[in-house]
């Protein structure tokens, strides 16, 4: 199959690159020419594990290319990807789709011959209908089908989340476009991954319904942790407990300082818009959405309990920036609101974070970037894990301690044993009570 995709981002290139690697012909788009140009040079405008072999293995075998002029690639595609970013439009929080008409608009501009017209980007209900409006009105003879085919990748494990996902959605108004999709993930459903296909209003749902319910239930573990917090339980023994039960399941249950990406914050909350729009109100995917946002910031204070309930004039030392591991992405970061938090409560933040720094230094003011953890402790006061990457699970707590003012480790994401902190001498605080 030949294929375009429009939009060289994270969905764009993961994807153009593992349907490569299927075998199909892949040509990447996107209007920015440093991009394209560091592409073709061999760089990964990301970091995401895995990708940058994917790339180039594909690149030369020639199953994968780059280019800023859209035209001929979708001139010769039987599908034309769209994955441009539906960023949440200033003001009031809607997907804003201007990318995602701009592209539509160039689509029609060059397609011929029957072209299968699918937006991978995340897209309010109803975004396919108005793709193919505009793609119709301006190319009346084209033959086209529209198809709602979204993402359901996590950064960091992206590529083996698209090589063996747990399910592909494919909303589609006709069987012409079905037989395209279906060779197109020929490969995926030959390997057993349900291909499901529905509407395609459906499909567009899909996929915030399932972004909204794995907010809700990380904000549910949450607010059970601070409720074990004050009646001294342990939130992960409860997490266990209620995942082994089938149908509640163990992923997403771990508790931690809230939620953030590009996603959930984003699409809660183009959600909500939605259903207000609708005449509906999504009051538990409003609450996930406010009670999400508040902790991110009073997540601080357990940082100044650990302190002696004061933080001013002292130094605490940040471990992990980006909203998880794996990834360099600080969209919506709860780093963000701990350090605003901590700031404004008199401290000072040196911070270290293995790949994220770039990101993170326009995004705050006077944090100290440190070189590595060991660095980042010196002087501190307490050091805070944010962010689980592997390479603070294994901390050497005696190098700590002699670097650290006070030996206080705040571990905001239950990575380590707090007995056996305490026994390094640590004083230590998680969001799981040591009892
Ligand atoms: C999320 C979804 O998991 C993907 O399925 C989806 O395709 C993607 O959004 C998207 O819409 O593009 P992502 O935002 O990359 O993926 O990251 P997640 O691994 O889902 O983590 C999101 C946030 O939830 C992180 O801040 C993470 O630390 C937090 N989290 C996750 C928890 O606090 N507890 C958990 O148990 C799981």
């Amino acid at each position: 199959m030949r294929v375009a995709v429009v939009g060289a981002g994270y969905v764009g290139l993961v994807s153009g690159a593992c349907f490569a690697d299927f075998g199909h012909d892949v040509c990447c788009i996107d209007l920015d020419q440093s991009k394209i140009d560091a592409l073709m040079a061999g760089r990964i405008p990301i970091f995401e594990p895995g990708l940058q072999e994917i790339v180039a293995n594909n690149v030369r075998l020639g199953r994968l290319t780059f280019a800023t002029e859209i035209a001929p690639a979708v001139r010769a595609a039987d599908a034309v990807f769209i994955a441009v970013g539906t960023p949440s439009r200033r003001g009031d929080g809607f997907a804003d789709l201007t990318y995602v008409r701009d592209a539509a608009r160039d689509i029609a501009g060059a397609i011929e011959g029957y072209t299968v017209v699918v937006t991978k980007s995340t897209v309010p209900v109803g975004t396919g209908d108005e793709v193919e409006r505009i793609i119709r009105d301006l190319r009346p003879d084209a033959e086209f089908s529209v198809v709602s085919n979204p993402e359901f990748l996590r950064e960091g494990a992206a590529i083996s989340d698209f090589k063996r996902p747990d399910r592909i959605i494919v909303g589609r108004e006709d069987e012409r476009a079905e037989a395209v999709m279906r060779e197109i993930y020929r490969p995926l459903y030959l390997n057993q991954a349900p291909l499901l296909f529905t509407s395609r209003r459906t499909a567009e749902l899909t996929k915030y319904a399932a972004n909204a319910f794995l907010a809700v239930k990380i904000t549910f573990i949450n607010e059970i942790a601070d409720l074990c917090e004050q009646v001294g339980a342990n939130v992960q023994e409860i997490a266990r407990g209620i995942g082994l039960d089938n149908r509640i399941g163990s992923k997403f249950l771990h508790a931690g300082p809230g939620y953030g990406g590009s996603c959930f914050p984003k699409d809660t909350l183009a959600l909500t818009k939605t259903a207000q729009d609708n005449g509906i109100s999504l009051r538990i995917v409003e609450a996930a959405s406010q009670v999400n946002e508040q902790r991110k910031r009073t997540i601080a204070r357990k940082v100044i309990k650990a302190c002696g309930g004061s933080v001013r004039g002292m130094t605490i030392a940040l471990l992990g920036l980006t909203f998880k591991p794996n990834t360099d992405d600080m969209r919506d970061a709860p780093s963000l609101s701990i350090i605003a938090a901590l700031q404004d409560a008199g401290a000072k933040v040196r911070a270290y974070d293995p790949e994220g720094t770039d990101q993170a230094r326009p995004l705050v003011d006077d944090v100290h970037f440190a070189q590595d953890p060991y660095d980042c402790a010196e002087g501190a006061d307490a050091l805070v894990i944010v962010t689980e990457w592997d390479a603070f699970r294994a901390l050497d707590l005696e190098r700590l301690k002699q670097t650290m003012r006070t030996p206080v480790l705040v571990d905001l994401r239950n990575i380590y044993d707090g007995a056996e902190v305490a026994q390094q001498g640590f004083a230590y605080e998680s969001i799981r009570p040591v009892a």
